[in-house]
């Protein structure tokens, strides 16, 4: 597969990395790619960099891994590229506030894999890797007994099938929880965020918070 990654930061270049292991051609991107330059070196053949506008076009299939409070300009750069596409949103939708505390972007009951959506009409959205620190995935990833999940939210069949593959590639468990318009147990304050966690626990724990969230 091309995988195109918007964004070279952690989350970026983990499943740069993780993904170019496994045989894909990965093209890392980054608002000044420069400063990616000896990263993107050490992986060695089939990795590229460039701009997210590069990236994309490249691309069978999007990471898109940004900072949210700057992702409307990765969105614009990328939209015109992305037609049909499968566009794996990593992003949670957070930032910082004036005084450092963590904020919510988007308004509270929204879903975050339906406003990327909104702002990517013409891209088929998929929601994963945003449930847990990239830090648990370098030293979790491949690890037997118990093996780490990592739920997922996507509509077509066909891109449950890649997106499986790709989160079993990174040496994660994958656990299909639904559709785009279910994708909310993957944002923040969902009991499965930010967790290691079991398939078996993922699928429990995303079952309480519906019941809780419809109660
Ligand atoms: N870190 C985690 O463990 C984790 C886990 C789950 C989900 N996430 C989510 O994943 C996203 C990325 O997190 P991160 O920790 O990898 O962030 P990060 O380490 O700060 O890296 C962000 C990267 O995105 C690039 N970037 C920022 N704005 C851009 C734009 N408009 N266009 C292109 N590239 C842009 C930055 O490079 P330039 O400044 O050069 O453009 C940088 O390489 C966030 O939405 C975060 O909530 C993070």
């Amino acid at each position: 597969m091309k995988i195109g990654i918007i964004g070279a930061g952690d989350i970026g270049r983990l499943y740069a990395k993780l993904w170019h292991k496994a045989g894909h051609v990965v093209f890392l991107s980054a608002r000044n790619p420069d400063k990616h330059r000896d990263f993107v070196a050490g992986l060695g053949d089939g990795a590229f960099l460039g701009t997210p506008e590069e990236a994309a076009a490249f691309a069978d299939v999007v990471l898109l891994a940004v900072n949210y409070p700057t992702v409307e300009s990765a969105v614009e750069a990328i939209a015109p590229h992305v037609s049909d596409k499968l566009v794996i949103d990593a992003t949670n939708p957070l930032g910082y506030d004036a005084k450092g505390q963590l904020e919510a972007l988007i308004p509270d009951g929204d879903i975050a894999g339906l406003v990327m959506a909104e702002k990517l009409p013409n891209a088929r959205i998929g929601k994963a890797f945003t449930s847990l620190w990239s830090g648990y995935v370098e030293t979790k990833s491949n690890v037997t007994d118990p093996q780490v999940a990592m739920p997922f939210a996507v509509d077509a069949d066909a891109d449950k099938t890649t997106m499986a593959q790709l989160i079993g590639e990174a040496g994660l468990v994958p656990v299909d929880i639904g559709g785009l318009a279910d994708s909310a147990a993957l944002d923040p304050s969902s009991p499965v965020w930010n967790v290691v966690l079991s398939s078996d626990e993922v699928k429990q724990r995303v079952a309480a918070f519906r019941l809780n969230n419809a109660a």
